[in-house]
């Protein structure tokens, strides 16, 4: 069960995504309004508490709580105690003490949502855990593909990069399995996990043979900061043997979709066509992530909060 908090895809039962994503479409009906806000939270107070740099899922989570009336406070550990040493869980514990009813963390050390969560009584949602988890980015992916095809079960997917790196890969995986997707990775050697089989994934070497016929094919960010030139030989090398074109989605079946969780590196991951026009589903995935964020915070915010750790 969901319980009081979302912290993995791990943690959830079919059930529980199917309860998201059909609040998700209700709370999609809430952004059409001229006037995009319903009471549902009014009274309740979410802190985003981010230690990592964020475009969309900061900005979703925020503007998602304002159209639920909830009082949004963005935490900026540059401008706290933080800079005068005070740790991230006495952070966590004071920011607690002022009774929010749920905390949004992403954090570059896989598990600090976790460790955090053990700790407070607000719910805690991990907005992305170093290379553990970002479970409402696969979230809002089902949600996406769902408003596109339909439904999860019986199709293919197909996810490209940086497997072995990637909290959105580990999270999608998890995910799409758990609906009844068939998910197949590729990528360089050096990206692919070991015993990659085990995480219920078919794992391929050939861009062709992964894409082939499939419904649905996901480029994962290269973190060219960090990764060009130790992980794989050259940006040019990544681009033109993993990197998606029309060329190359030719092999993928006619009506196949594009995703990317961005931010997308143009001419790497994706080409620039493919990045701005469809198949490419990428705007959608963002515009989706508003709705998918209302829907976890009005599941987790309007519960009644635990009595406070002592
Ligand atoms: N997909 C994603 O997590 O993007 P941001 O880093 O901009 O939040």
């Amino acid at each position: 069960m969901m319980g009081r908090g979302l912290l993995a895809i791990e943690d959830l039962e079919r059930e529980d995504i199917e309860l998201i994503l059909e609040t998700a479409f209700h709370m999609k009906e809430v952004g059409r309004r001229e006037v995009k806000k319903v009471p549902t939270l009014r009274g309740r107070t979410i802190i985003n508490l981010f230690f990592e740099s964020s475009t969309r899922t900061r900005t979703s989570f925020e503007i998602a709580g304002k159209r639920l009336s909830a009082d949004v406070v963005n935490f900026s550990p540059s401008a706290s105690s933080l800079t005068k040493r005070e740790s991230i869980l006495d952070t966590a514990k004071t920011l607690d003490a002022m009774d929010p009813d749920a905390v949004v963390i992403r954090h570059n050390v896989a598990g600090v949502p976790k460790q955090i969560a053990d700790q407070l009584a607000a719910p805690v949602i991990n907005a992305g855990d170093g290379a553990h988890e970002h479970p409402t980015q696969a979230l809002l992916d089902l949600m996406t593909v769902v408003e596109e095809k339909g439904r999860i079960d019986g199709l293919t997917v197909t996810i490209i990069g940086d497997i072995a790196h990637s909290r959105v890969a580990r999270s999608n995986i998890q995910a799409f399995t758990k609906m009844g997707a068939e998910v197949r990775v590729v990528g360089p050697p050096t990206m692919m996990p070991a015993q990659v089989e085990t995480l219920g994934v078919k794992a391929f070497r050939s861009l062709r043979e992964a894409i082939d016929g499939a419904d649905v094919v996901m480029a994962l960010r290269i973190q060219l900061e960090r990764l060009a030139g130790a992980l794989f030989p050259s940006v040019r090398e990544y681009s033109a043997t993993f990197g998606l074109d029309r060329a190359k989605l030719r092999f993928a079946k006619d009506d196949a979709i594009v995703m990317h969780p961005g931010p997308v590196n143009r001419g790497v991951e994706l080409s620039h066509d493919l990045a701005d026009r469809r198949p490419s589903v990428v705007l959608d995935q963002v515009r989706n992530g508003v709705a998918l964020r209302m829907a976890v915070l009005y599941l987790l915010a309007g519960q009644k909060r635990a009595e406070a750790q002592a």
